[in-house]
């Protein structure tokens, strides 16, 4: 039993969308917070577009928060955010720097920001100093190495930080090699806000690995795991499972499917968002690649019916 553990459902953008969360969090338990994929490009100072405003549309999910993201290295606009969460009744607001993407990174944005400490602590000043909710950040080892983070240490315990997400990576190895648990070990120690632990904990059988190597650390933020494996948080926190737990999945599959024609008022996009979603879902069964092969070619409402149906009816669940 870990029922002290606290998880947190990381943000994907383009797949943990506020219907997303709505739906998942309806069939699934074990988790304490859904962070959203990162907000960026907030010029309008008037109002936040529709679209946003529909991606914020909640600020609990099932009872479990959600905090919402920004991507920026831009003052004024991540104050201007953060009141307008506040408004809407969000309680925290979570600084992305951990993005990776050379497009992103190379403007010194996301994980890009890492190796210029005193960019960092310019704009903390500005916006710790004006802003009334709490902030988080989600930060890698740094962008070219892991020594980045360790000279952004005294910067960061100069404020008031809610927590600090560290997804044990660098940003210039994307999602590639092991996420580097000593990296980790020796930087947490030395941060005096609360510590979240991310990266590759993807099973039952990992979090035992990362519990034994950690004792006694109890916030960890789940990923790829979670995608591929629903039921992960529930497992790690020892809460009971669905007996049927395929025949769960399944209707949490058809939920989301009708969450989605409706939110994208049947527009036939909706079948590239929901196939990005499975080629992580895939894992869940024995043969991943039969799983896709099956979805791949469907054009149409009715062939994703029907592909969902055969491999619910035909495939079997790995977890
Ligand atoms: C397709 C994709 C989209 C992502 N989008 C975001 C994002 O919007 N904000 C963010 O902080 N991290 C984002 N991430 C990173 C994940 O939140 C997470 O930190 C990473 O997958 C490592 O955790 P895991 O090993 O548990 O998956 C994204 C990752 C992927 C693969």
């Amino acid at each position: 039993m870990n029922r002290n553990i606290k998880i947190y459902f990381a943000p994907f953008q383009g797949i943990t969308n506020q219907t997303f969360r709505h739906i998942y969090a309806q069939f699934f338990e074990g988790i304490d917070a859904f962070y959203t994929p990162y907000f960026t490009g907030i010029k309008n100072k008037d109002a936040l577009s529709p679209r946003y405003l529909a991606e914020l549309k909640n600020q609990t999910e099932n009872k479990s928060e959600v905090i919402p993201q920004i991507l920026s290295k831009d003052a004024d606009e991540i104050i201007y955010f953060a009141q307008q969460c506040k408004q809407l009744g969000f309680r925290e607001l979570n600084w992305n720097l951990g993005c990776p993407h050379p497009q992103v990174a190379n403007k010194k944005r996301g994980s890009g920001l890492l190796p210029f400490p005193d960019m960092i602590q310019a704009i903390l000043k500005d916006i710790m100093a004006q802003i009334d909710l709490k902030f988080s950040i989600k930060c890698r080892l740094g962008y070219e190495d892991n020594e980045e983070l360790k000279a952004l240490i005294p910067v960061f315990n100069s404020f008031a930080i809610s927590e600090l997400i560290i997804h044990a990576r660098t940003g210039k190895q994307m999602y590639s090699g092991e996420a580097d648990w000593e990296a980790f070990a020796q930087i947490a120690p030395q941060l005096t806000m609360p510590v979240v632990y991310n990266g590759d904990i993807t099973s039952s059988e990992k979090f035992a690995a990362f519990s034994k190597r950690f004792v006694n650390f109890n916030r960890l933020m789940l990923g790829r795991g979670i995608l591929a494996d629903p039921f992960l948080p529930a497992r790690i926190k020892g809460l009971e499972l669905p007996i049927d737990k395929k025949a769960h999945l399944h209707r949490f599959m058809d939920n989301l499917y009708y969450a989605y024609r409706k939110a994208y008022m049947d527009r036939l996009t909706l079948l590239g968002v929901l196939k990005e979603y499975w080629s992580y879902l895939a894992f869940a069964f024995n043969e991943p690649h039969k799983i896709m092969r099956k979805l791949k070619k469907c054009k149409s409402f009715d062939a994703y019916e029907d592909a969902v149906f055969s491999i619910f009816n035909d495939d079997d669940l790995a977890i």
